[in-house]
Order: C-alpha cells, then structure tokens, then sequence
C-alpha cells in the first residue's frame, strides 16, 4: 500500500557565490492517511524547507536537487506552478506561525473563505458562504454569523489563526503542512489552536505534517516523530517510543533537555556544542564531534537511517550497524 505522501531521498540546495549549500541531504520519509507526523528539530535543522519542498512553496535559490516527493502516488515535485496551486488548494492544505502571510488584509475573511471553497470545491456563492459560516462555528469563532464580514485586523492572534484553519480545511484537504503553528500565540492559546487542529483532522481524517521546535506540541498530537539534524533525519518512529526510549545519541540528548514541570533545564544542556552551520557540516554522521557515543566509523562514513532494536523506530546512527548484519 502507498502512503499518502513519500518523500523519497530528497535533497535541497542553496546555490551561493561561495559554492553550494546542502539544507536537506538525502531524507526520507512517509506519512500515512490521517497521521500526525512531528518534525521536531533545532533551529536550521531544515524542517521548515522540507515542508515549502512538500507545498511547492521553496523560494529560489533554493531547489530540488535529487529526489522525489509523490502524493496520493503521483510524483508532485517539478510541476508546473498552476498545477501545483491548485493541489495545495484542494489536496495540502498550510498553516504557518504568523496567521497574516495566510490572510489577505483587503478582503473579508467571508470573501476569503468563498473564494477559496468556489475555487477548490463545486459549490455555489451562496452555498459557500453558508458553508464559511459554518467553519467559523467549527473553528470556535463567536458570532460567526457576523464576524464572517470581518477582516483580519479586527481579529486577534489566536481568532486569526483560528481562520487560517478554517481556510486550511475548506476544501477538506488530505494533508496539512502546519509550520510552527502556534509559536507565535500566547501559552494559554497555544493548547486551544493544538486541541482544535488535534479535533478536526481526527473528525476529518487530515494527516498532518507537524513542524515545530517544541516537543511539547509534538507530544501533544503526533504519531510519529521525525527528529532533524543538520539537514538529515537522525530518527523517526512512533511519538511514545522516540520519547521513552529514544535511540539516536542527538534524541537522548534532546529528550533529556524537555523541561520538566518544577525543573529548570537548558536546551541540551549535556551536549556540548551546537549544530553546525551548513558551510561547515563535518564528514561522516554529522553529529559524531558531539557525539557522546560516536566511534571510528561515525567520523568517517555518514549512516542512513536504519533499523533499530525497536522495530518501528529507525535512527541514522553506526550504533545500530550490527543489529542489521545479524537480522
Ligand atoms: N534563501 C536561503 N539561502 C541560503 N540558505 C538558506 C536559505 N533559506 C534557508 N536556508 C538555510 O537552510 C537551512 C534550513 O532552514 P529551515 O528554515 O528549514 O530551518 P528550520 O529547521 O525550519 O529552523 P527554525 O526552527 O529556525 O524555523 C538553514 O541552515 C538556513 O540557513
Ligand atoms: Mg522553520
């Protein structure tokens, strides 16, 4: 059975003066129909252009070098923009942190959310417009009936994010790309915005591909979890598992930095270092200068993601070489 989207050895560049930059080297991943997939990583890691690669939305110069990305089976990287347009309208839909680059300041959010469902599905005007009211009730705006003639300004942070899901699902998407959607918002909103994402692409069957730095919401809604390091994925599996027992040196490392409730700690506070800019990723696994675990091979040879002892849990890292060879 095909996944819903397959990313399959994708590679994103940044063509400078300087030479080539490698954002995303080599990553693969899947998420199935209706799963949450977290992809969690510092900042840089390259989370945030492996979603743009997925929407169609990387700007230049950044390009896809190698690779292939395939929706509902069919390839989707290098179509032509219009073509493209119309998928993420209808198919993939994008919540961003700041809710304004989603929203139009000149039109109504009633105007925008027509325009968007007589565009991508087959109903009428004045259908639609009942159907933008309804939304709004879904996504908790009060007095929707009204508010539907508002514009963005006239709502706040967390109403106006509230919105773009609105516009998100209109079409009634089978993927979200949702780029740290709740960072800019206030804490206490936060966990409203996670629980109403969490509610209707359950109600709805919308798989998710989650993007934030903050493990918090990752365990909140995921599945699974992609950790990214360096432009690479260091482990992926399922959320209970990667936070439990996470295999990768950099994941022990980064579960270890979650903040406990009563419990000061620093981000990675017991990994030395910091992750490399892109100009000076070092050879081999790029995380084995601090690496607490890395050997001679790590230095010298860059590990794929491969099996670990856990069968659904998979991490790029020589640790596990020895578990492949001996099944
Ligand atoms: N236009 C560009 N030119 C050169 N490098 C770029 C460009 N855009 C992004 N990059 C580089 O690509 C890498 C990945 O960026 P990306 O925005 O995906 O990181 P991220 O994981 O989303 O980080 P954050 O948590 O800060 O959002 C970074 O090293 C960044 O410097
Ligand atoms: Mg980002």
């Amino acid at each position: 059975m095909t996944a819903l989207l397959e990313v399959d050895r994708l590679r994103i560049e940044f063509p400078t003066r300087r030479g080539v930059l490698v954002a995303v080297d080599d990553i693969s991943f899947s998420i199935e129909e209706g799963e949450v997939l977290g992809v969690v990583g510092e900042s840089g890691a390259g989370k945030s252009i492996t979603g743009a690669a997925v929407i169609g939305l990387l700007e230049p110069p950044g390009r896809i070098a190698q690779g292939n990305i395939r929706f509902e089976g069919q390839q989707i990287n290098g179509l032509p923009h219009e073509v493209m347009r119309r998928i993420r309208g209808a198919k993939i839909g994008a919540i961003f942190q700041d809710p304004l680059t989603s929203l139009n300041p000149l039109y109504s959010i009633g105007q925008q959310l027509i325009e968007t469902l007589t565009t991508h599905t087959d109903l009428s005007p004045a259908q639609a417009r009942a159907r933008a009211v309804d939304l709004l009730n879904e996504v908790g705006i009060p007095a929707a009936e009204r508010r539907v003639e508002s514009y963005p300004h006239e709502f706040s942070g967390g109403m106006r994010q509230r919105v773009v899901i609105a516009l998100a699902i209109c079409a009634n998407p089978r993927l979200i790309i949702a780029d740290e959607p709740t960072t800019a918002l206030d804490v206490s909103i936060q966990a409203q915005i996670i629980g109403l994402l969490k509610s209707l692409c359950h109600e709805h069957r919308t798989a998710i591909m989650l993007i934030t730095h903050d493990m918090g919401v990752i365990a909140e809604m995921s599945d699974r979890v992609a950790v990214m390091y360096a432009g690479r994925i260091a482990e992926i599996g399922p959320l209970r598992d990667v936070v439990k027992s996470p295999k990768h040196p950099y994941t022990v490392g980064l579960m270890d930095s979650i903040p406990v409730v009563g419990q000061e700690k620093e981000q990675l506070s017991h990994i030395r270092g910091a992750m490399p800019r892109l100009q000076e990723i070092p050879p081999g696994c790029s995380f084995h200068p601090r690496c607490p675990k890395a050997f001679d091979r790590c230095s010298g040879e860059r590990p794929d993601l491969m099996p670990t002892s856990h069968p659904t849990q998979f991490a790029s890292c020589w640790k596990f070489a020895r578990a492949v060879q001996h099944g």
